[in-house]
């Protein structure tokens, strides 16, 4: 079947019931991704299908196809020159040197992404409450916290050419 990746289209072998997270992480090789509890709970999982925040681990491939699926590394913008630019929320993670073990972190960023979409001017209560389902096992919860507020008031000062989600 045919799945629309990073605005890509990529023909991949697995039927509509397999599972969106090993077909990207096995078949395609895009790591970026990560499985935690691989049951829906966690968020390590976490890409955007169609602009909405969805845990690949509990998504089958019949769910995805013919949506736009987001995956981390398709928030990176890439120039004419070729030039590599990470997404605001993706910086803002670096500047506030949010991770540890860095195993939650791509769900993290892609949830936060798919909420500044949703709400670009949001509250501090709103971020906690938004980034709440996505656990962190290293407690980093301040910073991820200080990140998202960071990026929210960076993308008011230069938002972003087009959303993340087509
Ligand atoms: S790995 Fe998907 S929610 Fe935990
Ligand atoms: S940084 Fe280790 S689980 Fe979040």
């Amino acid at each position: 079947m045919i799945l629309r990746i990073n605005r890509t289209e990529q023909e991949v072998a697995s039927g509509p019931g397999a599972l969106l997270v090993y077909v990207l992480r096995d078949e395609l090789g895009m790591t970026g991704t990560k499985i935690g509890c691989a049951a829906g709970i966690c968020g390590s999982c976490t890409v955007m299908i169609d602009g909405v925040a969805t845990r690949s681990c509990i998504t089958p491939l019949a769910l995805a196809e013919g949506k736009e699926i987001t995956t981390i590394e398709g928030l990176v913008a890439e120039n004419a020159n070729g030039t590599l630019t990470l997404h605001p929320v993706q910086q803002a993670f670096v500047d506030a040197q949010v991770p540890q073990c860095g195993w939650c972190m791509s769900g993290q960023i892609m949830t936060a992404v798919a909420f500044l979409q949703q709400n670009p001017a949001p509250t501090e209560d709103d971020v906690v409450e938004a980034m709440a389902n996505n656990y962190c096992r290293c407690g980093c919860y301040y910073r991820i916290k200080q990140a998202v507020v960071a990026a929210a008031d960076a993308m008011a000062v230069a938002p972003m050419s087009q959303e993340v989600s087509a």
